[in-house]
């Protein structure tokens, strides 16, 4: 059998597969149907330091194209969070990736100094590229200096021990640009890529859907989007361009040959989300079928498949 061990910097875990934020919580329901500890991390919903109740209802929209979420962070804030799911989380035996989000740098360095305490975090990821706040003030990741504060801020307050990964958005002009920025601000993984910015019209009601206009899109549709970010970065790391860091990779991945083409392309992590709604064990189902496609395409571990598409015959 093929050995599916992943490592994220010095984060060893059992297999690649992880949730993505935002379409698990902290992964209770998916409890139900499949234990949580078998995947490689659950990547909980960001949190922010106050409760929130996000934005106006409706505020999911289903398009034959992929689902469209105007969210807008809703969640406990980060006391209930540490007090009830990465408790839960710690019991169940799961490694937890904790997103945060702050509306300002200090927040964020607030948030994570808050974490570096807590047993039982494996990794942050730091979401500087929801799509779904006021003037899009939280979209710290669409420009390399204001990616790199947040990302330096957050890596001084952190142990060494906990790896810092920064989520990008793929509303960029230069996604490289945005990594080698947060490479050098000294992230030590890069996540691609968060919801692609898009708006869905009712032509019954000739209304948008959404209350609040514009929702970031997910599902099937973006996982081209997200290949692309992943080739362009993981080519930039080849030539040296910037440091090499792992990727790890989230767009519209259904199955295990979908979770493939992410890890041809570069990543050696892959996170499972909008196929969730309607097939609450794809997380694993989509470890599996990995784990049989890398073996089929004779790779004795998963990390060898990691980039092979860029190699050179
Ligand atoms: O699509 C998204 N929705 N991306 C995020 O980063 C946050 C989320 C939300 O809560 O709106």
């Amino acid at each position: 059998t093929v050995d599916m061990t992943a490592r994220i910097g010095s984060l060893t875990l059992p297999n690649p597969l992880m949730t993505a934020s935002g379409c698990a919580a902290a992964g209770r329901e998916l409890h139900q149907f499949f234990d949580v500890g078998e995947l490689g991390a659950v990547v909980t919903k960001s949190v922010m330091t106050a409760p929130r109740s996000g934005r106006d209802t409706p505020r999911m929209a289903e398009t034959d194209s992929g689902m469209l979420n105007s969210i807008g962070l809703q969640g406990p804030g980060i006391d209930a969070f540490v007090e009830k799911d990465l408790a839960w989380l710690r019991e169940v035996g799961a490694r937890a990736v904790v997103s945060i989000a702050g509306s300002s740098v200090q927040e964020f360095r607030d948030l994570a100094a808050r974490l570096a305490d807590e047993p039982g975090v494996a990794a942050i990821e730091v979401n500087i590229s929801c799509p779904n706040v006021a003037n899009r003030g939280l979209v710290f990741a669409c420009e390399p200096t204001s990616a790199a504060s947040v990302v330096a801020a957050v890596r001084a307050v952190l142990p060494p021990t906990i790896p810092l990964l920064a989520k990008l958005s793929p509303d960029v002009t230069d996604i490289v640009e945005i990594a080698a920025a947060c490479v050098s601000a000294g992230a030590d993984g890069l996540t691609m890529i968060n919801t692609l910015l898009g708006i869905s019209i009712d032509v019954d009601r000739m209304r948008p859907r959404l209350a609040g206009l514009t929702g970031g899109l997910s599902g099937p549709a973006v996982r081209p989007v997200a290949v692309r970010c992943i080739w362009q970065v993981q080519a930039a790391m080849l030539a040296g361009r910037l440091p090499t860091v792992p990727i790890v990779g989230v767009g519209g991945v259904r199955t295990g040959l979908d979770a493939l083409e992410l890890v041809l392309a570069g990543a050696c992590a892959v996170q499972v989300g909008t196929v969730a709604f309607h097939d609450p064990s794809a997380p694993l189902r989509v470890r599996d079928e990995l784990a049989k496609a890398v073996q089929e395409r004779g790779f004795s571990s998963f990390m060898d498949a990691v980039g092979h598409a860029h190699r050179v015959l």
